[in-house]
């Protein structure tokens, strides 16, 4: 059975499970396969520890700066980082510039070259790994661009925008209907089909770029500042998409940003990394409200200070403690 083909336990998402090739029954009902991967009762699969992704010791060497009559020493930027992303789980990753964020999800979307380490989907190894398996796993995990308006090809219209990804890889049914269900999921109607990024404001812009990305429904979302470029109200619409996602579809999402304001509202574990090396991995609510460490604890300071300093007019649907109505959200 081919890994790209939709009929792979991993791709099947609905119904009882099959009697999948090298796979067996364990005692609790959950199926076991040869490489130690469990599936779901849904049909699904997941690595051996149940998780849907794992990253074990992850680390990255690059040449430090040059000093006269010194050999240039080489330095860490990524310091064997692990952790797990379970199904459906909504993980925020902070930590100041230069932390190594954007490295490591660049190495997790096979971007990057890694030194050491291993990335594990669904129970398949995918670094060390063939190609064929990060051809697989590009259905599994898409990735959601900091600025959309870069990520756009400007010639083309959102409807290849959006389906450009399932050409590429190579995925079969009806395109055109899975287009339309990805734009309604992220809120366009149909009247976006046949516009060009350039007739996008922002936040739509990176409603079509998360379009794009669950086109493929994949189980993971992996996100570098995606609210960054936004003002405060589309923030907050793009903020109840990703939402929906994780809530309607089952999405898992991990979420790279500064604004340690949109990790608290989104997400429900925290990791922090610091100087390539993760230093908290804790729930969010439990981290923000009794930092483990000093780094954090500043980190949450400087937020706190930046947001009082900016003394933010509070949007009226947040003063009446509700979500804003649609009339509030700019699109
Ligand atoms: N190929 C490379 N060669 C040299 N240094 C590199 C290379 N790639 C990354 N670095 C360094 O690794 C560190 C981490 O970079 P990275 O872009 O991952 O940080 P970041 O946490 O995403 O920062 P920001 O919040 O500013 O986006 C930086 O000091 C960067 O200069
Ligand atoms: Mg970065």
């Amino acid at each position: 059975m081919s890994l790209l083909d939709d009929s792979h336990p991993a791709r099947r998402d609905e119904g009882a499970p099959p009697a999948a090739d090298g796979f067996s029954p364990n005692a609790d009902g959950s199926l076991l396969s040869a490489d130690g991967a469990s599936l779901n009762a849904d049909g699904s699969c997941l690595n051996a520890d149940g998780s849907l992704l794992r990253v074990s010791g992850l680390s990255r060497w690059v040449a430090g700066p040059r000093r006269w009559g010194w050999r240039r020493e080489r330095q860490p930027v990524l310091k064997a980082v692990d952790f797990a992303i379970r199904p459906g789980e909504l993980i925020g990753l902070a930590g100041v510039s230069g932390a190594g964020k954007s490295t490591l999800l660049n190495m997790m979307l096979g971007l990057a070259r890694a030194d050491s380490g291993e990335i594990w989907c669904q129970g398949r190894r995918i670094r060390p790994g063939s190609v064929r398996a990060l051809r697989w796993y590009r259905r599994v995990v898409q990735y959601i661009p900091q600025d959309p308006a870069a990520s756009l090809d400007p010639r083309m219209r959102v409807r290849e925008l959006v389906r450009e990804p399932l050409v590429h890889l190579g995925i079969d049914g009806d395109h055109q209907r899975r287009v339309s269900e990805a734009l309604a999921q992220v809120g366009l109607d149909g009247s976006f089909l046949e516009r060009r990024p350039e007739s996008l404001s922002g936040g739509q812009a990176q409603r079509v770029a998360i379009a794009r990305a669950i086109a493929v429904r994949p189980r993971l979302l992996l996100a570098d500042e995606p609210l960054s470029g936004l003002d405060l109200p589309v923030q907050a619409k793009v903020t109840q998409v990703l939402k929906s996602l994780n809530h309607d579809a089952g999405i898992a999402l991990l979420l790279i940003s500064h604004d340690l304001s949109v990790v608290c509202r989104l997400c429900q574990r925290t990791l922090i990394l610091d100087a390539g090396a993760i230093i908290e991995d804790r729930p969010t609510a439990a981290l923000f409200r009794q930092p483990a460490q000093a780094h954090t604890a500043a980190l949450l300071r400087a937020a706190t200070t930046f947001s009082t300093a900016l003394s933010t007019p509070v949007p009226p649907s947040e003063a009446a403690g509700r979500r804003p109505t649609t009339q509030e959200i700019p699109s």
